[in-house]
């Protein structure tokens, strides 16, 4: 029975395909026509497989770079340096007119270092990427870039272009292999904090205040002189049972190196100050940090701290992620995730503009409550 309907079901699809086919002939009969009378081709000159020859490159313009920090781009770098092929990445003005992407970056732009050349004629298929790693609260005004963007390369995981500060990758681990390996030895202070902003109005600053009352914590940066050289960045976090993961504005998904790199690097605790909770757990394990919001107030937290550094079962099951992931960041901010680009044309929604890029940045500006947590 199924058989037979089935069978009557391909009938009708094939009278159909003939159908149109007769039809589309007919339509463009004139063309074909044209293709008939056309010189032939040397045998040479025509593709075997179009699809495999007819490769173009996709050409990514870096306006500017980041903070001025120019990078020296030698060779292929896409391909070479991250097996990325048919994808040009430059820094070279004069490109303008054949790139695809351009890229600026949002600080220079709000600070008026450098201006989007509007002066110039903008290829009909150029897009352009706005890109920031800052919250909302540190992107200046965005209004007058309304309808200029195409595309966001942002922390945020909305953006077309997500650049996290980091990720965690599944990994097995060489058996017999404990959780008592992740825990650096030698842990001496409870509580660390490095700190290169320290502004008395700043949430973080008050929580700290209280903090302090409670259990020691120990300051680093710049903004205590207690500068920390880049390598011995980790070394000192390592032996701190705690770090205080405090986030400078609290934004979803702004979660940034202070976990990936000083907390979860330094293989200290992570005590966030941040997005609510669950935003946490959208990309991290549950039990690998502790959130100030878990606590009615900055007592009940330093006493929480205190007692879990005593008790190394308990301070364990912190690590125990660790066993089953890997933390994973880019290898260098800005190429990899500019190369990246080339990977994700065709996920991409064309065409598109950011008619309003302040609105969309400011959407998902939600304070977490932690108000609690400073009285
Ligand atoms: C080859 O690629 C170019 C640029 O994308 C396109 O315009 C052209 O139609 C393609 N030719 C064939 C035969 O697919
Ligand atoms: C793409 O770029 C590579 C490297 O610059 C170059 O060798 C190649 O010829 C280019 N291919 C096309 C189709 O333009
Ligand atoms: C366009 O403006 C840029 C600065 O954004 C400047 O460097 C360039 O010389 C200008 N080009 C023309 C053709 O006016
Ligand atoms: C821990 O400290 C001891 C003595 O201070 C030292 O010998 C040892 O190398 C340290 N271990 C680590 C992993 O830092
Ligand atoms: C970690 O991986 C092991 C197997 O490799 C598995 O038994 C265990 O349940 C995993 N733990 C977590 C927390 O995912
Ligand atoms: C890119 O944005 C510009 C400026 O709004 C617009 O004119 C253009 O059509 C957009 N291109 C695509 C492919 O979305
Ligand atoms: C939290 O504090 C901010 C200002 O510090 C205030 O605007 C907001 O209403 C407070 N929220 C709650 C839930 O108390």
């Amino acid at each position: 029975m199924a058989d037979l309907c089935c069978h009557r079901r391909t009938i009708l699809a094939v009278l159909l395909v003939c159908l149109t086919l007769f039809g589309s002939l007919l339509v463009q009969w004139p063309s074909m026509w044209n293709t008939f009378l056309r010189p032939k081709l040397a045998k040479s000159d025509v593709p075997v497989n179009n699809a495999a020859v007819n490769i173009t490159n996709t050409t990514i313009l870096v306006w500017y770079w980041a903070f001025g920090a120019t990078q020296i781009l030698r060779g292929n770098v896409c391909k070479d340096r991250y097996g990325i092929p048919n994808c040009i990445l430059s820094d070279d003005r004069s490109l303008f007119p054949q790139a695809d992407f351009v890229i600026f970056h949002n600080r220079e732009l709000i600070t008026g270092r450098q201006t989007l050349p509007l002066n110039l004629t903008r290829p009909h298929k150029q897009r352009w990427v706005w890109f920031s790693k800052e919250s909302p609260a540190n992107n200046g005004n965005l209004k007058p870039f309304a309808g200029q963007f195409n595309y966001t390369m942002f922390y945020r995981h909305d953006a077309d272009f997500c650049t996290p500060y980091g990720w965690l990758e599944p990994h097995s681990v060489r058996t017999g292999m404990t959780v008592e390996d992740f825990i650096p030895k030698n842990k001496s202070s409870l509580a660390c904090w490095i700190v290169s902003n320290f502004k008395a109005k700043y949430e973080r600053t008050l929580i700290y205040n209280k903090l302090k009352k409670v259990i020691p914590v120990d300051l680093y940066g710049g903004a205590v002189h207690r500068r920390l050289p880049t390598k011995a960045l980790l070394p000192t976090i390592s032996h701190c049972y705690f770090y205080l993961t405090f986030e400078n504005s609290i934004f979803e998904d702004y979660i940034t190196e202070k976990l990936w790199r000083n907390a979860f690097g330094g293989g200290a605790v992570p005590v966030v100050l941040g997005p609510p909770r669950k935003n946490y757990e959208a990309m991290i394990p549950k039990d690998s940090f502790i959130h100030v919001d878990d606590f009615s107030s900055i007592e009940e937290l330093g006493e929480f701290l205190k007692k879990l550094a005593g008790d190394r079962e308990r301070y364990a099951t912190y690590f125990k992620w660790k066993l089953n992931y890997t933390v994973v960041r880019h290898s260098n901010w800005l190429l990899e995730p500019y190369c990246q680009i080339c990977t994700k044309l065709t996920t991409l929604q064309t065409p598109k503009v950011y008619w309003d890029l302040q609105a969309w940045e400011w959407k998902k500006s939600r304070r977490a409550a932690v108000n609690q947590s400073i009285n």
